[in-house]
């Protein structure tokens, strides 16, 4: 049975990765207003992958005999001025929830809950991808800058872009 502070840290962390998936959707969004559509093809991806992390924890909860409590999603900001501003703060915004799944594993030994702390492990990992997948778009987005067609190329590059989803759970 999971303990009662764990339980609401984790449903806050379901709250905050919902949030990523939003705040992505809101990028893909603007790229598809720009026409940058192999950018939004890969931010459309990202958007899936955060939805999953959501349900890797809500499983978790469940479990473990929790409770899931769904609250609120944030309104994520509309517009970004460019291609290189929205890289800037997908890249800032995985640094924020690297911060929070380390807090989530300081609880979680804290209060020797071990099975919570090996289940965040998957997301300590998931987060160096994280954050080097969204800074290698930024350093490329400024060198495409002073290169003519480079953002054409850069967007074609990111369209080959697929989400895959887990494997079933069960599976071998
Ligand atoms: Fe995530
Ligand atoms: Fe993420």
């Amino acid at each position: 049975m999971i303990g009662k502070k764990i339980e609401k840290a984790l449903n806050e962390q379901i709250n905050a990765e919902l949030y990523s998936a939003y705040l992505y959707l809101s990028m893909v969004a603007y790229f598809e207003s720009v026409n940058l559509t192999g950018f939004a093809t890969w931010m459309r991806a990202q958007t899936q992958e955060e939805i999953m992390h959501a349900m890797k924890m809500y499983d978790f909860i469940n479990e473990r005999g929790g409770r899931v409590i769904l609250k609120a999603i944030e309104m994520p900001p509309p517009e970004w001025g460019s291609a290189l501003a929205a890289f800037e703060a997908a890249y800032a915004h995985e640094q924020i929830v690297t911060g929070l799944i380390n807090d989530l594993v300081n609880l979680a030994v804290a209060e020797k809950d071990h099975a919570t702390n090996s289940f965040l492990q998957w997301f300590v990992t998931e987060q160096v991808e994280e954050e080097t997948s969204a800074d290698n778009v930024v350093q490329n987005l400024k060198m495409a800058q002073d290169a003519p067609g480079a953002l054409f190329m850069l967007d074609r590059e990111l369209g080959q872009r697929v989400f895959t989803p887990p494997a079933a759970q069960g599976a071998p």
